[in-house]
Protein backbone atom coordinates (compact mmCIF):
# COMPACT_ATOMS: atom_id res chain seq x y z
CA UNK A 1 0.00 0.00 0.00
CA UNK A 2 1.54 3.66 -1.02
CA UNK A 3 2.11 5.93 1.63
CA UNK A 4 -1.04 7.79 2.48
CA UNK A 5 -1.21 10.48 5.69
CA UNK A 6 -4.09 10.46 7.50
CA UNK A 7 -5.06 12.74 9.88
CA UNK A 8 -6.85 11.99 13.30
CA UNK A 9 -8.36 14.56 14.83
CA UNK A 10 -10.43 14.96 18.35
CA UNK A 11 -8.82 12.38 20.32
CA UNK A 12 -9.99 9.56 18.30
CA UNK A 13 -9.67 6.24 20.22
CA UNK A 14 -5.24 5.32 19.59
CA UNK A 15 -7.06 1.99 18.44
CA UNK A 16 -7.63 3.41 14.53
CA UNK A 17 -4.14 4.80 14.71
CA UNK A 18 -2.69 1.61 15.47
CA UNK A 19 -4.49 -0.44 12.85
CA UNK A 20 -3.76 1.73 10.26
CA UNK A 21 -0.09 2.19 11.16
CA UNK A 22 -0.09 -1.72 11.09
CA UNK A 23 -0.88 -1.27 7.18
CA UNK A 24 1.70 1.22 6.73
CA UNK A 25 -0.16 4.64 6.57
CA UNK A 26 1.49 7.80 8.20
CA UNK A 27 -0.83 8.56 10.57
CA UNK A 28 -0.80 11.92 12.65
CA UNK A 29 -3.23 12.20 16.19
CA UNK A 30 -4.09 15.31 17.99
CA UNK A 31 -6.29 15.48 21.06
CA UNK A 32 -8.40 18.99 19.58
CA UNK A 33 -10.70 20.11 16.52
CA UNK A 34 -8.41 23.42 14.50
CA UNK A 35 -10.44 25.57 12.88
CA UNK A 36 -9.44 28.00 10.38
CA UNK A 37 -5.96 28.48 9.19
CA UNK A 38 -4.99 26.05 11.24
CA UNK A 39 -7.19 23.41 9.97
CA UNK A 40 -6.53 24.54 6.33
CA UNK A 41 -2.54 23.81 7.53
CA UNK A 42 -3.18 20.22 9.19
CA UNK A 43 -5.49 19.29 5.90
CA UNK A 44 -3.07 20.09 2.86
CA UNK A 45 -0.57 17.46 3.95
CA UNK A 46 -3.45 15.03 4.33
CA UNK A 47 -4.86 12.17 2.47
CA UNK A 48 -7.37 11.27 4.93
CA UNK A 49 -8.96 12.98 7.67
CA UNK A 50 -10.89 11.36 10.43
CA UNK A 51 -12.99 13.57 13.14
CA UNK A 52 -15.76 13.39 15.86
CA UNK A 53 -18.69 16.03 15.83
CA UNK A 54 -16.46 19.34 16.52
CA UNK A 55 -14.79 20.00 13.53
CA UNK A 56 -16.46 22.01 10.60
CA UNK A 57 -15.70 19.98 7.30
CA UNK A 58 -18.13 22.75 5.34
CA UNK A 59 -18.06 23.12 1.61
CA UNK A 60 -15.83 25.97 2.03
CA UNK A 61 -13.22 24.23 3.67
CA UNK A 62 -13.57 21.06 1.27
CA UNK A 63 -13.39 23.36 -1.65
CA UNK A 64 -9.71 24.71 -0.73
CA UNK A 65 -8.85 20.55 -0.26
CA UNK A 66 -10.24 18.54 -3.11
CA UNK A 67 -7.51 16.53 -2.72
CA UNK A 68 -8.60 14.51 0.37
CA UNK A 69 -9.63 11.09 -0.94
CA UNK A 70 -11.58 9.83 2.56
CA UNK A 71 -13.79 11.45 5.49
CA UNK A 72 -14.21 9.38 8.38
CA UNK A 73 -16.52 10.60 10.87
CA UNK A 74 -15.74 9.01 14.26
CA UNK A 75 -19.20 9.07 15.80
CA UNK A 76 -22.93 8.38 14.02
CA UNK A 77 -23.46 12.05 13.03
CA UNK A 78 -22.38 13.36 10.35
CA UNK A 79 -23.86 17.04 10.78
CA UNK A 80 -20.52 18.55 10.81
CA UNK A 81 -19.59 17.85 7.39
CA UNK A 82 -21.03 19.03 4.63
CA UNK A 83 -21.41 15.97 2.88
CA UNK A 84 -23.17 17.02 -0.17
CA UNK A 85 -20.10 18.99 -1.43
CA UNK A 86 -18.45 16.05 -0.70
CA UNK A 87 -19.89 13.72 -3.04
CA UNK A 88 -19.64 16.51 -5.56
CA UNK A 89 -15.81 16.52 -5.40
CA UNK A 90 -15.42 12.88 -5.45
CA UNK A 91 -14.78 12.01 -1.39
CA UNK A 92 -16.71 9.38 0.51
CA UNK A 93 -18.22 10.36 3.62
CA UNK A 94 -17.61 7.12 6.24
CA UNK A 95 -19.07 7.16 10.02
CA UNK A 96 -19.97 4.13 12.47
CA UNK A 97 -23.69 3.80 13.34
CA UNK A 98 -23.71 0.70 14.84
CA UNK A 99 -20.56 0.31 16.93
CA UNK A 100 -22.45 1.51 20.07
CA UNK A 101 -25.32 -0.95 19.72
CA UNK A 102 -24.73 -3.56 22.55
CA UNK A 103 -23.49 -0.68 25.10
CA UNK A 104 -27.33 1.00 24.22
CA UNK A 105 -28.45 -2.73 24.81
CA UNK A 106 -26.87 -3.13 27.96
CA UNK A 107 -27.90 0.16 29.32
CA UNK A 108 -31.68 -0.76 28.45
CA UNK A 109 -31.32 -4.18 30.38
CA UNK A 110 -30.11 -2.15 33.50
CA UNK A 111 -32.79 -0.01 33.24
CA UNK A 112 -35.70 -2.90 33.26
CA UNK A 113 -33.95 -4.14 36.21
CA UNK A 114 -33.36 -0.42 38.03
CA UNK A 115 -36.90 0.27 37.48
CA UNK A 116 -38.36 -2.87 38.40
CA UNK A 117 -36.56 -2.72 41.79
CA UNK A 118 -37.05 1.43 42.32
CA UNK A 119 -33.21 1.26 41.94
CA UNK A 120 -32.97 5.25 41.79
CA UNK A 121 -34.81 6.16 44.33
CA UNK A 122 -33.44 3.69 46.76
CA UNK A 123 -30.57 4.54 46.15
CA UNK A 124 -30.61 8.13 46.33
CA UNK A 125 -32.53 7.99 49.40
CA UNK A 126 -29.77 6.04 51.39
CA UNK A 127 -27.34 8.17 49.81
CA UNK A 128 -29.76 10.91 51.76
CA UNK A 129 -29.96 8.71 55.11
CA UNK A 130 -33.25 7.41 54.77
CA UNK A 131 -33.59 3.50 55.17
CA UNK A 132 -36.54 2.25 52.93
CA UNK A 133 -36.39 -1.28 52.69
CA UNK A 134 -39.54 -2.63 52.21
CA UNK A 135 -41.25 -5.23 49.21
CA UNK A 136 -43.53 -2.76 48.09
CA UNK A 137 -43.99 -2.25 44.18
CA UNK A 138 -40.10 -4.03 43.77
CA UNK A 139 -40.48 -7.09 41.15
CA UNK A 140 -38.85 -9.32 39.66
CA UNK A 141 -38.16 -9.38 35.60
CA UNK A 142 -38.72 -12.85 35.25
CA UNK A 143 -41.54 -13.57 33.13
CA UNK A 144 -42.70 -10.13 32.45
CA UNK A 145 -43.46 -8.80 29.08
CA UNK A 146 -40.79 -6.63 26.91
CA UNK A 147 -42.13 -4.50 24.25
CA UNK A 148 -39.81 -3.26 21.76
CA UNK A 149 -40.58 -1.02 19.41
CA UNK A 150 -38.38 -0.96 16.03
CA UNK A 151 -36.42 -4.12 16.07
CA UNK A 152 -32.87 -3.28 14.42
CA UNK A 153 -29.66 -3.18 15.42
CA UNK A 154 -30.61 -2.02 18.83
CA UNK A 155 -33.86 -3.64 19.50
CA UNK A 156 -32.99 -7.01 18.83
CA UNK A 157 -29.63 -7.12 21.28
CA UNK A 158 -31.91 -6.07 23.90
CA UNK A 159 -34.49 -8.82 22.65
CA UNK A 160 -31.87 -11.38 23.05
CA UNK A 161 -30.49 -10.28 26.27
CA UNK A 162 -33.79 -10.07 28.00
CA UNK A 163 -34.75 -13.77 27.05
CA UNK A 164 -31.82 -14.40 29.16
CA UNK A 165 -33.54 -12.62 32.02
CA UNK A 166 -36.74 -15.19 31.41
CA UNK A 167 -38.52 -12.00 29.90
CA UNK A 168 -41.05 -12.73 27.22
CA UNK A 169 -40.10 -10.04 24.19
CA UNK A 170 -42.55 -9.18 21.91
CA UNK A 171 -42.25 -6.17 19.00
CA UNK A 172 -43.06 -4.20 16.69
CA UNK A 173 -41.24 -2.58 13.58
CA UNK A 174 -42.79 -1.03 10.38
CA UNK A 175 -40.57 -3.69 8.30
CA UNK A 176 -40.58 -7.34 8.45
CA UNK A 177 -38.00 -8.46 11.20
CA UNK A 178 -36.78 -12.26 11.79
CA UNK A 179 -37.95 -12.66 15.13
CA UNK A 180 -34.77 -13.68 17.47
CA UNK A 181 -35.07 -16.66 19.77
CA UNK A 182 -38.56 -16.53 21.05
CA UNK A 183 -39.23 -13.40 20.37
CA UNK A 184 -42.69 -12.50 18.53
CA UNK A 185 -43.95 -9.57 16.15
CA UNK A 186 -47.16 -7.87 17.78
CA UNK A 187 -49.94 -7.65 16.15
CA UNK A 188 -50.22 -4.22 16.22
CA UNK A 189 -48.51 -1.08 18.07
CA UNK A 190 -51.59 -0.76 20.18
CA UNK A 191 -51.97 -4.65 21.03
CA UNK A 192 -47.79 -4.17 22.46
CA UNK A 193 -48.29 -0.86 24.21
CA UNK A 194 -51.62 -2.38 26.13
CA UNK A 195 -49.73 -5.67 27.09
CA UNK A 196 -45.92 -5.29 28.34
CA UNK A 197 -44.78 -4.13 31.30
CA UNK A 198 -42.28 -2.41 29.75
CA UNK A 199 -42.30 -0.53 26.57
CA UNK A 200 -38.32 0.31 25.42
CA UNK A 201 -38.21 2.73 22.28
CA UNK A 202 -35.89 2.04 19.56
CA UNK A 203 -36.87 3.70 16.28
CA UNK A 204 -34.69 6.69 14.38
CA UNK A 205 -36.36 10.22 14.00
CA UNK A 206 -38.42 10.28 11.23
CA UNK A 207 -41.51 12.45 10.17
CA UNK A 208 -43.21 8.94 11.35
CA UNK A 209 -41.84 8.22 14.95
CA UNK A 210 -41.83 12.15 16.48
CA UNK A 211 -44.51 11.80 18.99
CA UNK A 212 -45.10 7.79 18.45
CA UNK A 213 -45.81 7.98 22.12
CA UNK A 214 -48.05 10.48 23.05
CA UNK A 215 -50.91 10.99 25.53
CA UNK A 216 -52.90 8.19 23.63
CA UNK A 217 -50.51 5.53 23.40
CA UNK A 218 -49.52 6.63 27.06
CA UNK A 219 -52.91 6.16 28.28
CA UNK A 220 -53.38 2.50 26.46
CA UNK A 221 -50.04 1.73 28.21
CA UNK A 222 -50.86 -0.99 31.11
CA UNK A 223 -51.62 0.31 34.38
CA UNK A 224 -48.26 -0.11 36.39
CA UNK A 225 -46.02 -0.68 33.00
CA UNK A 226 -42.64 1.53 32.24
CA UNK A 227 -41.46 3.37 29.97
CA UNK A 228 -37.49 3.30 28.58
CA UNK A 229 -36.03 5.42 25.60
CA UNK A 230 -33.09 5.50 24.24
CA UNK A 231 -33.72 6.25 20.87
CA UNK A 232 -34.32 10.05 20.28
CA UNK A 233 -36.21 12.80 22.19
CA UNK A 234 -38.27 13.28 19.38
CA UNK A 235 -40.27 10.09 20.21
CA UNK A 236 -41.84 10.67 23.47
CA UNK A 237 -44.09 13.71 24.50
CA UNK A 238 -42.30 14.17 28.00
CA UNK A 239 -44.83 16.02 29.13
CA UNK A 240 -47.79 13.45 28.74
CA UNK A 241 -45.30 11.00 30.06
CA UNK A 242 -44.62 13.20 33.24
CA UNK A 243 -48.85 13.48 33.82
CA UNK A 244 -49.05 9.62 33.64
CA UNK A 245 -45.92 8.86 36.30
CA UNK A 246 -47.62 11.68 38.71
CA UNK A 247 -50.95 10.37 38.50
CA UNK A 248 -49.52 6.96 39.11
CA UNK A 249 -51.00 5.52 35.43
CA UNK A 250 -46.97 4.24 34.89
CA UNK A 251 -45.07 2.70 37.51
CA UNK A 252 -41.42 4.76 36.03
CA UNK A 253 -39.49 5.75 33.03
CA UNK A 254 -35.77 5.79 32.12
CA UNK A 255 -35.20 8.47 29.65
CA UNK A 256 -31.72 8.69 28.07
CA UNK A 257 -33.01 11.38 25.38
CA UNK A 258 -34.95 14.28 25.35
CA UNK A 259 -36.23 16.62 23.05
CA UNK A 260 -34.13 19.64 24.16
CA UNK A 261 -30.29 18.74 25.55
CA UNK A 262 -27.84 20.75 26.55
CA UNK A 263 -25.40 21.52 23.82
CA UNK A 264 -22.13 20.77 26.33
CA UNK A 265 -21.45 19.88 29.87
CA UNK A 266 -21.69 23.17 31.38
CA UNK A 267 -25.15 24.00 30.32
CA UNK A 268 -28.23 23.56 32.81
CA UNK A 269 -30.36 20.51 32.32
CA UNK A 270 -34.08 20.54 32.56
CA UNK A 271 -36.80 18.41 32.00
CA UNK A 272 -40.84 18.15 33.40
CA UNK A 273 -39.64 14.69 34.25
CA UNK A 274 -37.12 15.65 37.23
CA UNK A 275 -37.91 15.07 40.28
CA UNK A 276 -40.87 12.07 39.73
CA UNK A 277 -40.42 8.96 41.83
CA UNK A 278 -38.80 5.77 40.02
CA UNK A 279 -37.53 8.42 36.95
CA UNK A 280 -34.22 7.40 35.81
CA UNK A 281 -32.37 10.32 33.49
CA UNK A 282 -29.26 9.96 32.14
CA UNK A 283 -27.45 12.63 29.83
CA UNK A 284 -27.78 10.28 26.38
CA UNK A 285 -25.07 7.94 27.91
CA UNK A 286 -26.49 4.88 25.89
CA UNK A 287 -23.75 4.68 23.02
CA UNK A 288 -21.26 6.13 25.66
CA UNK A 289 -19.25 3.39 26.89
CA UNK A 290 -14.65 2.72 26.15
CA UNK A 291 -15.32 -0.18 24.48
CA UNK A 292 -18.06 1.63 21.82
CA UNK A 293 -15.50 4.19 21.67
CA UNK A 294 -12.59 1.78 20.25
CA UNK A 295 -15.01 -0.25 18.95
CA UNK A 296 -15.72 3.11 16.80
CA UNK A 297 -12.12 3.57 16.06
CA UNK A 298 -11.62 -0.02 14.93
CA UNK A 299 -15.11 0.43 12.19
CA UNK A 300 -14.24 3.59 10.56
CA UNK A 301 -10.31 2.84 10.16
CA UNK A 302 -11.28 -0.64 8.65
CA UNK A 303 -13.40 1.71 6.20
CA UNK A 304 -10.40 3.75 5.47
CA UNK A 305 -8.78 0.61 4.52
CA UNK A 306 -11.15 -0.84 2.38
CA UNK A 307 -11.34 1.89 0.72
CA UNK A 308 -7.65 2.27 -0.23
CA UNK A 309 -7.36 -1.58 -0.40
CA UNK A 310 -10.18 -2.69 -2.84
CA UNK A 311 -12.37 0.70 -3.33
CA UNK A 312 -15.15 -0.31 -1.14
CA UNK A 313 -17.61 2.14 -0.74
CA UNK A 314 -20.32 0.04 1.48
CA UNK A 315 -21.40 2.24 4.76
CA UNK A 316 -19.81 5.41 2.92
CA UNK A 317 -22.73 7.87 3.79
CA UNK A 318 -22.65 9.72 0.97
CA UNK A 319 -21.66 7.49 -2.02
CA UNK A 320 -22.61 5.13 -4.26
CA UNK A 321 -21.86 1.79 -2.53
CA UNK A 322 -19.70 -1.08 -4.65
CA UNK A 323 -17.76 -3.68 -2.76
CA UNK A 324 -16.08 -5.51 -5.74
CA UNK A 325 -14.59 -8.98 -4.57
CA UNK A 326 -10.79 -9.04 -5.21
CA UNK A 327 -9.68 -11.79 -7.10
CA UNK A 328 -5.61 -12.40 -6.15
CA UNK A 329 -4.33 -15.70 -7.06
CA UNK A 330 -0.59 -16.48 -8.48
CA UNK A 331 -2.27 -16.50 -12.08
CA UNK A 332 -4.25 -12.79 -11.56
CA UNK A 333 -0.84 -11.82 -10.36
CA UNK A 334 1.15 -13.06 -13.49
CA UNK A 335 -1.37 -11.36 -15.37
CA UNK A 336 -0.78 -8.21 -13.72
CA UNK A 337 -4.38 -7.56 -12.94
CA UNK A 338 -5.03 -4.22 -11.66
CA UNK A 339 -7.60 -2.34 -9.87
CA UNK A 340 -8.35 1.53 -11.10
CA UNK A 341 -11.91 3.20 -9.45
CA UNK A 342 -12.61 6.20 -11.39
CA UNK A 343 -15.45 9.34 -9.84
CA UNK A 344 -17.45 11.20 -12.55
CA UNK A 345 -20.21 13.46 -12.75
CA UNK A 346 -23.29 11.42 -13.99
CA UNK A 347 -23.97 12.11 -17.27
CA UNK A 348 -24.63 9.22 -20.34
CA UNK A 349 -21.86 7.30 -21.75
CA UNK A 350 -19.40 7.78 -19.40
CA UNK A 351 -18.53 3.99 -19.08
CA UNK A 352 -18.72 3.56 -23.01
CA UNK A 353 -15.72 6.10 -23.22
CA UNK A 354 -13.62 4.58 -20.06
CA UNK A 355 -14.21 1.24 -21.77
CA UNK A 356 -12.94 2.50 -24.92
CA UNK A 357 -10.13 3.63 -22.99
CA UNK A 358 -9.06 0.11 -22.16
CA UNK A 359 -10.04 -1.76 -25.67
CA UNK A 360 -7.55 1.41 -27.09
CA UNK A 361 -4.17 0.04 -24.63
CA UNK A 362 -5.21 -3.43 -25.82
CA UNK A 363 -6.33 -4.67 -22.10
CA UNK A 364 -9.01 -6.63 -20.77
CA UNK A 365 -11.34 -6.13 -18.31
CA UNK A 366 -11.36 -8.76 -15.53
CA UNK A 367 -14.19 -7.09 -13.48
CA UNK A 368 -16.36 -3.75 -13.70
CA UNK A 369 -18.65 -2.81 -10.91
CA UNK A 370 -20.74 0.67 -11.39
CA UNK A 371 -23.28 2.65 -9.31
CA UNK A 372 -24.34 5.88 -9.35
CA UNK A 373 -26.91 8.83 -7.82
CA UNK A 374 -27.89 11.95 -9.14
CA UNK A 375 -24.52 13.31 -9.02
CA UNK A 376 -21.92 10.70 -9.25
CA UNK A 377 -20.79 7.88 -10.98
CA UNK A 378 -18.78 5.13 -8.64
CA UNK A 379 -16.86 2.95 -11.26
CA UNK A 380 -14.37 0.18 -9.67
CA UNK A 381 -12.70 -2.19 -12.54
CA UNK A 382 -10.02 -5.08 -12.71
CA UNK A 383 -8.03 -4.95 -15.76
CA UNK A 384 -5.53 -7.03 -16.65
CA UNK A 385 -2.07 -6.79 -18.98
CA UNK A 386 -2.42 -2.76 -18.98
CA UNK A 387 0.44 0.02 -17.58
CA UNK A 388 -2.05 1.07 -14.87
CA UNK A 389 -0.56 4.42 -14.29
CA UNK A 390 -1.56 5.20 -18.48
CA UNK A 391 -4.50 4.02 -17.73
CA UNK A 392 -5.44 6.07 -15.17
CA UNK A 393 -4.32 9.30 -16.74
CA UNK A 394 -6.13 8.68 -19.84
CA UNK A 395 -9.21 7.96 -17.38
CA UNK A 396 -8.41 10.79 -15.66
CA UNK A 397 -8.44 13.35 -18.69
CA UNK A 398 -11.95 13.11 -19.62
CA UNK A 399 -13.64 15.99 -18.38
CA UNK A 400 -16.08 13.83 -16.86
CA UNK A 401 -13.66 12.48 -14.22
CA UNK A 402 -13.45 13.67 -10.85
CA UNK A 403 -10.51 11.72 -9.49
CA UNK A 404 -8.99 8.22 -10.71
CA UNK A 405 -6.54 6.40 -8.68
CA UNK A 406 -4.86 3.26 -9.10
CA UNK A 407 -5.37 0.54 -6.07
CA UNK A 408 -3.38 -2.07 -6.43
P1 LIG B 1 -31.69 0.58 13.28
O1 LIG B 1 -31.84 1.40 12.05
O2 LIG B 1 -30.82 -0.61 13.25
O3 LIG B 1 -33.16 0.13 13.79
C1 LIG B 1 -34.27 0.97 13.81
C2 LIG B 1 -35.51 0.11 13.56
O4 LIG B 1 -36.66 0.92 13.76
C3 LIG B 1 -35.57 -0.44 12.15
O5 LIG B 1 -35.76 -1.84 12.19
C4 LIG B 1 -36.77 0.28 11.54
O6 LIG B 1 -37.45 -0.48 10.58
C5 LIG B 1 -37.61 0.53 12.77
N1 LIG B 1 -38.61 1.58 12.62
C6 LIG B 1 -38.52 2.74 11.92
N2 LIG B 1 -39.67 3.44 12.04
C7 LIG B 1 -40.48 2.71 12.84
C8 LIG B 1 -41.80 2.91 13.34
N3 LIG B 1 -42.52 3.99 13.03
N4 LIG B 1 -42.34 1.94 14.11
C9 LIG B 1 -41.64 0.81 14.41
N5 LIG B 1 -40.39 0.58 13.98
C10 LIG B 1 -39.82 1.52 13.21
O7 LIG B 1 -31.23 1.61 14.41
P2 LIG B 1 -30.48 1.26 15.77
O8 LIG B 1 -29.03 1.23 15.55
O9 LIG B 1 -31.14 0.08 16.39
O10 LIG B 1 -30.82 2.58 16.61
C11 LIG B 1 -32.12 2.83 17.11
C12 LIG B 1 -32.19 4.22 17.74
O11 LIG B 1 -31.25 4.32 18.82
C13 LIG B 1 -31.86 5.36 16.78
O12 LIG B 1 -32.78 6.40 16.99
C14 LIG B 1 -30.51 5.86 17.25
O13 LIG B 1 -30.34 7.23 17.01
C15 LIG B 1 -30.60 5.58 18.76
N6 LIG B 1 -29.31 5.50 19.42
C16 LIG B 1 -29.20 6.07 20.66
C17 LIG B 1 -28.00 6.05 21.34
C18 LIG B 1 -27.90 6.64 22.70
O14 LIG B 1 -26.81 7.04 23.10
N7 LIG B 1 -28.97 6.70 23.45
C19 LIG B 1 -26.80 5.45 20.74
C20 LIG B 1 -27.05 4.77 19.47
C21 LIG B 1 -28.26 4.84 18.85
Amino acid sequence: MRKTRVLLLEAIHPGAKEMLEREGLMVELHPHSPSGAELDELLSKANIVGIRSKTQLTASVLEKHRHLEMIGCFCIGTDQVDTKKANSIGIPVFNAPHSNTRSVAELVIAEIVALSRQLGDRNSNAHKGVWMKSADGAREVRGKTLGLIGYGHIGSQVSVLAEAFGMRVIFSDIIKKLPLGNSQRADSLDELLKVSDFVSLHVPDTAQTRGLISKREIKIMKRGASLINASRGSVVDIEALAEAIKVGDLAGAAIDVFPEEPASNKQKFESPLQGLPNVILTPHIGGSTIEAQEAIGLEVAQSFLSFLARGTTSGAVNFPQIDLALLQTEETRRAERRRVMNVHRNVPGVLGEINSIVSDLGANIQAQGLATDSTIGYLVMDVESVDGVELCKRIQALSTSLRTQLLV
